[in-house]
């Protein structure tokens, strides 16, 4: 087999739209830098697994992973090739030398606010062979570091404007994986928008754990909040979408909920996660809101934009929830009618306040709470696809698919859209019919342009 002229790397991402943005980020840094990308670990001079820490599951895919690179990399040792083999992410930050201790086959383990350092931590792997740990948080200096060019891969591109969590729920590893809250100034954010949209974005997901918090600081020094910088970023020729993820109940003030009826731009989506139905569990959860304060930005919302459609996050089985509490659950969100959402089985976490509750629910219990959860969601979320059915909705179409033909794309509402069309349509945004409504997608066809 022939050698590679330039050395390759291999990238995994686990997790949230955070972690996808970083490792494109870090793409790009690395392309910079003449590595180029390979689709097979064997061939990878650099394999980089950018991990995330939110359950217990997604954490131990990481070990299992690690254990078969390690193989990959004593293999290719014996053919003389060195590979550098580096932990990032959210298991990263909270595991640190931990992870070089269970699977020593791991040369470097770097924070997410530390990404930037990572073409000098790479060198200095080849040259030492040290081992190196860098979880420190630096500030905000990851973002005005990692200066190399945005490239597009899709016309819906994610734009991190806020980064970190001062929430503290319970349950939750964020604030201790990703730090404090911090928000980035909005001429960066301006400007990387611009580069993104020149390079063929037209739609942008701004991206934070927390980002209706968004507080950054203004053109006149003084801080904006998300409405603001949604107005502005709505200024720029060429940006025809604008969405956000992920939100707090507890931040979305009225200046957010205006924007979503005056902003064209703005997309009627909201993801607001309230996890539980319960008030006994939201205090447990230190979530910081009630379900009546929910319902009541749900009203508001949907006064400001009729067609809102929602999503949320739900965990059923924390410590302690009872069967009527479950209930309560499902009566929520029967009351406010989702058109998606997420629903997990409570995971106890290292370090988190709830891990060392008494009371954790046996998972048989949380299995049979997720189910019925779950086929509730579905249900609405099938309901909520099927009055599209006979309309005509815009569609951005993002790539092709898989059949002959066909493109891939998604509505004001971020239902997934399939249809055929004859020229390259990706990046362009058509009218199209949808003819066959399923719970995770529509079908249609071709209207106008
Ligand atoms: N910042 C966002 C969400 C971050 S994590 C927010 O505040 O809503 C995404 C989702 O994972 C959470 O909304 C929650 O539903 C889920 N999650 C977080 N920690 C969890 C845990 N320990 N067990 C199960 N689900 C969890
Ligand atoms: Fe985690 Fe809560 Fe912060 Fe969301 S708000 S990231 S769930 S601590
Ligand atoms: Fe996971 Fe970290 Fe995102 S824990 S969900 S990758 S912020």
């Amino acid at each position: 087999m022939q050698r590679p002229s330039t050395k390759s790397y291999f990238l995994k991402t686990f997790g949230c739209q955070m972690n996808v943005y970083d490792s494109e980020r870090m793409t790009e840094s690395l392309t910079r830098d003449g590595y180029s990308e390979t689709a097979e670990i064997a061939d990878a001079d650099l394999v980089i697994l950018n991990t995330c820490h939110i359950r217990e599951k997604a954490a131990e895919k990481v070990y299992s992973d690690l254990g078969r690179i390690r193989d990959m990399k004593d293999a290719r040792k014996r053919d003389g090739k060195d590979t550098v083999i580096a932990v990032t992410g959210c298991v990263a930050q909270a595991e640190g030398r931990e992870i070089t201790t269970r699977q020593p086959a791991v040369d470097l383990v770097i924070g997410p606010q530390s990404y930037h350092r990572l073409p000098e931590l790479i060198a200095r792997v080849g040259n030492t062979r040290e081992r190196i740990v860098e979880t420190e948080f630096p500030g905000d200096e990851k973002f005005d570091r990692m200066s190399a060019p945005r490239r597009v891969v899709s016309p819906s591109a994610f734009l991190t404007v806020q980064e970190g969590c001062d929430k503290f729920c319970t349950f939750c590893v964020v604030p201790y994986t990703r730090g404090a809250e911090f928000s980035r100034p909005l001429a960066k954010i301006e400007n990387e928008a611009r580069e993104l949209i020149a390079a063929g974005a037209r739609e942008l997901v701004l991206l934070g754990q927390n980002v209706n918090a968004y507080h950054g600081e203004g053109h006149s020094g003084r801080s904006i909040g998300l409405a603001e910088l949604i107005r502005r970023l709505a200024d720029i020729d060429g940006l025809e979408r604008i969405r956000y993820t992920t939100s707090h109940p507890r931040d979305m003030d009225d200046d957010l909920i205006a924007a979503h009826g005056e902003v064209p731009q703005l997309m009627p989506f909201l993801h607001l996660p309230i996890q539980s139905g319960s008030d006994r569990m939201l205090a447990a959860m230190n979530r910081k809101h009630k379900t009546g304060e929910y319902i009541d930005i749900i009203d508001r919302i949907r006064s400001a934009r009729p067609d809102i459609a929602l999503s949320s996050d739900f965990i059923v089985g924390f410590p302690g929830e009872t069967a009527d509490e479950a209930e309560d659950t499902l009566k929520l969100v029967a009351a406010v009618g989702f058109a998606q959402a997420y629903s997990f089985k409570y995971s106890p976490r290292p370090g988190t306040p709830a891990s060392s509750l008494g009371d954790q629910v046996p998972d048989e219990v949380k299995s049979e709470r997720l189910q019925r959860l779950q086929a509730l969601l579905e249900d609405q979320q099938t309901e909520f696809n099927q009055r599209s059915l006979g309309a005509t909705v815009p569609v951005l179409f993002e790539r092709k698919g898989r059949q002959p033909g066909e493109f891939v794309g998604r509505t004001p509402h971020l239902q997934l859209v399939h249809a055929v069309a004859d020229g390259d349509i990706v990046g362009r945004t058509m009218g199209v019919t949808v003819t066959e409504a399923r719970r995770a997608s529509l079908s249609g066809v071709i209207a106008s342009a």
